[in-house]
């Protein structure tokens, strides 16, 4: 097996090319020549872009450098970040990363953007280095590349290089590496068949068998706080924060996230105006939160945990042993108890966020409407708001604090420290 992994970074790690193709028409239009075709714009994912300006566009060199230039100004302010790692790659490096195996970038980009791109969402924590060209280097050499990304003295019987495009495995043979090519990048299969990489891999998920690595267990993360506290906002912007950054994710919420949950949140949360509902009692709500949750982590949840993936959750048991177990004054044993069929996916992180209660429930029935919950008195909600407190105290290590006071961004600054914390430390 292999103790060097060196990853391609276009293509193969992040799906970039939205930011490139817009970048390479940018400099194509700059310069006056005719637009090309979406097709044909692909190409530029991945080789140096000098030879692809002069081969496709018909450039001299003197003009494809113009071109370049042109490209870099618009890939310099927007176009990197028009970019995303592939799902299941957060995983894939942090598991290679947690086998102590050597992992690094080897790219033809640009190395002052390839760095900043692997900061910035979120990779650079799992890699032993990025390697990349210099600004002034236009005809990258990938072979030298590759040589360049290995440490020094490594074995380079035990090195591969993942890539999506022919310089890859080209430049992995000229290196004397394993040459790895994958089908779901920029390069087409008849590019990568007629190189004959050594290994082939159609997805990501079959990189963890092929590098020799256990896709890790998936992870449970779930938002509580009262009423109005901004949790499903906050819940929103990690999901796509998250997915930006190749971590694969499952969004759900309760009660609902299946179709039998959520015809039991429509009754279970009917208008406070509802007559019908009125008379529900107290042992009836608990009970069909419980129902709900059932089928939830039957349905939803545990599938997703097994298939590797994250799932996030927009409310889970502690909110009944909040609300039904302190606010309705039902005990926590009783909660605990309906909800033994639930016990079976437990939050490996809750994001418990705190604020005051006048304001959340302020936030909360801003629109005129409240729920039958929401709808209940101050008393009550003071009793949920103290066992969540209870909660936090009695579970640190799962339930972690998050101050929700002040605007969106500022909390959504807390919520991605609390994310990063938990994911790069997580066995
Ligand atoms: P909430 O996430 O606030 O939904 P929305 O923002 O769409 O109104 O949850 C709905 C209500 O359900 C909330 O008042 C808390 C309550 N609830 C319980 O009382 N027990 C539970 O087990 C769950 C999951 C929610």
């Amino acid at each position: 097996m292999y103790d060097y992994v060196l990853f391609d970074l276009d293509g193969t790690l992040t799906r970039s090319g939205d930011g490139i193709k817009k970048s390479a028409a940018y400099a194509i239009a700059r310069l006056g020549y005719a637009p090309l075709s979406d097709a044909q714009l692909d190409k530029f994912v991945g080789p140096p872009l000098l030879e692809m300006f002069m081969t496709l566009c018909g450039m001299d060199e003197p003009t494809a450098l113009k071109a370049v230039g042109f490209y870099r100004e618009r890939f310099e302010s927007v176009g990197w970040r028009e970019n995303a790692v592939y799902p299941g790659i957060a995983p894939l490096l942090r598991a290679l990363r947690a086998a102590g195996k050597y992992v690094a970038i080897a790219t033809a980009k640009p190395e002052y953007f390839a760095v900043r791109i692997a900061e910035y969402f979120g990779m650079a924590p799992y890699l032993n280095a990025v390697t990349g060209a210099s600004m002034a280097d236009h005809h990258a050499d990938k072979a030298a590349l590759i040589a360049r990304a290995l440490p020094a003295g490594a074995d380079k019987r035990r090195a591969v290089m993942v890539g999506d495009r022919k310089f890859d495995v080209l430049g992995a043979k000229a290196a004397g590496v394993h040459s790895l090519a994958v089908g779901y990048g920029y390069g087409s299969r008849d590019e990568l068949e007629a190189c004959a990489p050594d290994l082939f891999a159609a997805d990501v998920s079959s990189l963890f068998s092929l590098l020799g690595v256990e896709r890790p267990r998936g992870c449970f993360i779930t938002f509580e706080g009262t009423d109005g506290c901004g949790k499903s906002t906050q819940m929103a912007l990690a999901a796509d924060w998250l997915s930006e950054r190749g971590w694969e994710l499952v969004r759900t919420r309760e009660p609902g996230g299946c179709p039998i949950s959520e015809r039991i949140r429509q009754i279970v949360l009917s208008d406070a105006s509802d007559a019908d509902a009125r008379g529900m009692t107290d042992e009836c709500e608990a009970l069909l939160f419980a129902a709900s949750r059932a089928q939830h982590v039957h349905d939803v949840i545990l599938p997703a945990l097994r298939a590797g993936k994250i799932v996030l959750c927009d409310r889970f048991l502690d909110s009944s042993i909040v609300y039904q177990g302190y606010g309705r004054e039902l005990g926590e044993d009783f909660i605990r108890q309906i909800n033994k069929p639930a016990l079976s996916a437990r939050p490996d992180l809750t994001l418990l966020y705190e604020i005051d209660e006048r304001e959340a429930l302020g936030r909360a029935t801003r629109d005129g409407h409240a729920d039958r919950i929401e709808a209940e008195g101050a008393a009550y909600q003071r009793r949920v708001q103290s066992a969540y407190a209870r909660l936090r105290d009695h579970e640190p290590e799962r339930l972690r604090g998050v101050d929700a006071t002040g605007t969106i961004e500022d909390v959504f600054a807390r919520t991605q420290k609390a994310l990063s914390d938990f994911l790069d430390t997580k066995e």
